[in-house]
């Protein structure tokens, strides 16, 4: 089932599990939710294209690409749901565009670290781009060894007759930063295993392990570079 209809079933059992005198107004609400999950949906599709159009730009140049890939997600309803709460935040529309940055997110993943940086120097400059935050977690890795560049951005989406600012979330990341960042996620959310601190310790030197890798590798692209 795509985004579009599991938003449409959502609001669909909101308003069978109301009575007759609040169906309006969950009426109403559920049409704001959808309406509002698809300005996310094309504020993704904007910036996935930049990157798409960024990439097409670079090969032509240098005759390779600086993305390996991009995935794309939309919040769930229910994480909306918990999420907010969890902050403490009412459950509206109004506080989950206000409150909540990665509704929208985008995960860029690159061949080589450079051009993690390339990228969101590229992104970043554009006109209708607002950089809102940044956590570079490349050259600050949390405490685990998680590395990636975060970016909160704000992006207009043009409709028929308004613009709406949105905002999303993107990750940039090398191959080896997802390749560990993937199954980090993996083992942890298997809950029946408790990390150890052994086991924190392998993960943190698997994660020093693939940046090394990642630092050889982007000295053989430097190296290539220079002798082509
Ligand atoms: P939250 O979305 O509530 O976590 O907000 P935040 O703004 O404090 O988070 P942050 O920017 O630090 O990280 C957001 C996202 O980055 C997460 O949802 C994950 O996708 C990814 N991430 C952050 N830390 C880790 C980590 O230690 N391991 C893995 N695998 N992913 C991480
Ligand atoms: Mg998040």
């Amino acid at each position: 089932m795509d985004k579009h209809n599991e938003d449409l079933l959502f609001s669909e059992k909101m308003k069978s599990l109301s009575n007759e005198k609040t169906l309006d107004w969950i009426e109403k609400k559920s049409k704001d939710f959808v309406k509002n999950m698809t300005y996310y949906r094309c504020a993704i599709m904007e910036i996935e294209t930049k990157f798409n159009v960024l990439n097409e730009e670079f090969s032509l140049e240098h005759d390779r690409n600086p993305i390996s890939s991009i995935k794309t997600r939309l919040k769930g309803p229910l994480s909306i749901k918990n999420k907010l709460e969890r902050h403490g935040f009412p459950i509206s529309v109004d506080a989950m565009t206000e409150n909540l940055n990665d509704i929208a997110g985008v995960r860029v993943v690159c061949s080589f670290k450079s051009d993690v940086y390339l990228l969101a120097k590229a992104l970043l400059q554009q006109d209708d781009i607002e950089l809102i935050r940044e956590k570079d977690y490349i050259k600050n890795p949390k405490s685990n060894g998680y590395r990636s560049l975060h970016l909160i951005v704000a992006i207009p989406i043009f409709l028929a007759h308004e613009k709406h600012i949105m905002k999303v979330e993107i990750q940039l990341r090398t191959i080896a930063m997802d390749f560990w960042a993937s199954l980090e996620h993996q083992l942890r959310y298997k809950k029946e295993n408790e990390f150890t601190e052994e086991m924190m310790q392998e993960l943190y030197e698997c994660a020093e392990e693939s940046d090394a890798l990642d630092q050889r590798m982007d000295k053989l692209r430097v190296s290539a570079d220079f002798s082509s």
